[in-house]
Formats: structure tokens, C-alpha cells, sequence
């Protein structure tokens, strides 16, 4: 019953130069209403200092949040290359080279672990439901959490009205593919996690999730 739909989930292609350059003009076009239940709970958490973005793409939120906060220094990681490519020229167009790196990576790969550091936040938006190992990507980013710092993943949430809908375009098969928050609750136990939130954000087929170390 609703199970989730992974199999040629997204239209959307990461890979090659064009579908990166066409990602990223989608990803500033909306970029309000995109991140704004993220940045709401963001602005709440008011956390200070060096923060790491996961899935980062065409880096639009992290520009969103280095040209509010200098003081933030973020270190972005992508697995794939067209997005960093078009996402360094956006950077360099913001003139935030200072304040935003990226790092070519995949969040499941554990030689990363060595390179990285630790973090006052570490954050993704929109990326979860691309995750093969979900567990084992959200293992390998608690290791990069400083012991007072946070996790923060915001996702799409599978709801059952919009499942329904008889659409076939890639937002739709997003949302398809992405998880229930009971599924979200037993990777979480598998992992021995003991502090955390998952908050609905409206309009409800969106969702934070908030892990403390
Ligand atoms: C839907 S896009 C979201 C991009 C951006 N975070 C945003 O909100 O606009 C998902 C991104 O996650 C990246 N991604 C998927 N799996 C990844 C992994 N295992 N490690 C690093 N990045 C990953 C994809 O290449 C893609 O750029």
C-alpha cells in the first residue's frame, strides 16, 4: 500500500552540462518558495560557523544563505560533476568564493570520512530521496556533526493524496520515491538515535527532519 516508487523516479538528470544549467535556472526561479520551510527552521536553530551541504547541486541555497550570513563557511558536497561546474560559475558570479567550496563526492562512500572534518550543521535539501543506502548515508553524515552541532534534512514527504494523482511528471515521481516519516523513524532506530524531530512543513508533502548528536 503506497510503497515507495524508486525505478526512473525523477525526469530530472544531474548529469551532462545542459540538464545542470537547466536544473539550476529552475532551482533560482523558485528558489523562495523551494526553501523557505527550510530556511524558516534554519533561522530558528540559528546555528553560527561552518556548515556542510549535502547533495548540494547548482549551490542556489547555499548562496541563498552565505549572502546572509558571512560568517558561515560552507563546504559543499556533490556527487555529480556538471552540477559542481555550473555550480562554481554561480558561485563565482555571486562573488562568494570566500564563504561556499564544493567538494565532488558521494555522501556514501566512507573514504570521504577522512577529508571532511566536523561541522556546526550539516544539511541537504530535496536530496534524501535520491540516497541508494539511506542508512548508511545518514551514518556517515552523523560522523561529520560536531558533538553540540545538527543534522538537518529536508525532504519530500509521501503522502497519499498526491500519490494518487494519475500525473507522471518528476516532481509527482519524486514524490513517489520519497519516505514516510515511520520509514525515516526505523533508519533512525537502526542507528541508535535517541534526539530527533520530524516536523511536517506545509504544504505538507515536504518535511524536516532535525537530528541532534
Ligand atoms: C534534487 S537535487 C537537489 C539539489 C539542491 N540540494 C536543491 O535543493 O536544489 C539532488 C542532488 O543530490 C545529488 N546527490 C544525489 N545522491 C548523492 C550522493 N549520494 N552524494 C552526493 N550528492 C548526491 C544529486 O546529484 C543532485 O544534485
Amino acid at each position: 500500500m503506497l510503497k515507495r516508487i524508486v525505478e526512473n523516479h525523477q525526469d530530472e538528470n544531474f548529469t551532462g552540462i545542459e540538464n545542470a544549467r537547466k536544473y539550476a535556472e529552475e532551482a533560482e526561479k523558485s528558489s523562495k518558495m523551494r526553501f523557505r520551510g527550510f530556511l524558516k527552521k534554519l533561522a530558528i536553530l540559528s546555528i553560527k560557523g561552518k556548515y556542510l551541504e549535502v547533495g548540494a547541486g547548482s549551490g542556489t541555497l547555499a548562496a541563498m544563505i552565505a549572502e546572509h550570513n558571512k560568517n558561515i563557511n560552507i563546504t559543499a558536497i556533490e556527487i555529480s560533476p556538471d552540477m559542481i561546474t555550473v555550480g562554481n560559475e554561480y558561485i563565482k558570479k555571486k562573488k562568494l568564493e570566500s564563504h561556499v567550496g564544493f567538494i565532488n563526492g558521494n555522501i556514501e562512500d566512507d573514504k570521504l570520512l577522512d577529508k571532511l572534518g566536523k561541522f556546526d550543521l550539516v544539511y541537504s535539501t530535496f536530496s534524501l530521496h535520491h540516497w541508494e543506502n539511506p542508512e548508511k548515508a545518514i551514518k556517515n553524515l552523523m560522523e561529520y556533526v560536531k558533538d553540540d552541532g545538527i543534522l538537518l534534512i529536508y525532504d519530500l514527504k509521501r503522502v497519499w493524496w498526491l500519490y494518487w494523482i494519475p500525473n507522471q511528471n518528476g516532481f509527482f515521481k519524486s514524490i513517489r520515491a520519497s519516505y514516510k516519516p515511520y520509514e525515516i523513524k526505523k533508519i533512525l532506530s537502526n542507528l541508535c538515535v535517541k534526539k530527533y524531530e520530524i516536523k511536517n512543513v506545509f504544504p505538507f508533502f515536504m518535511q524536516n527532519i532535525i537530528i541532534w548528536k
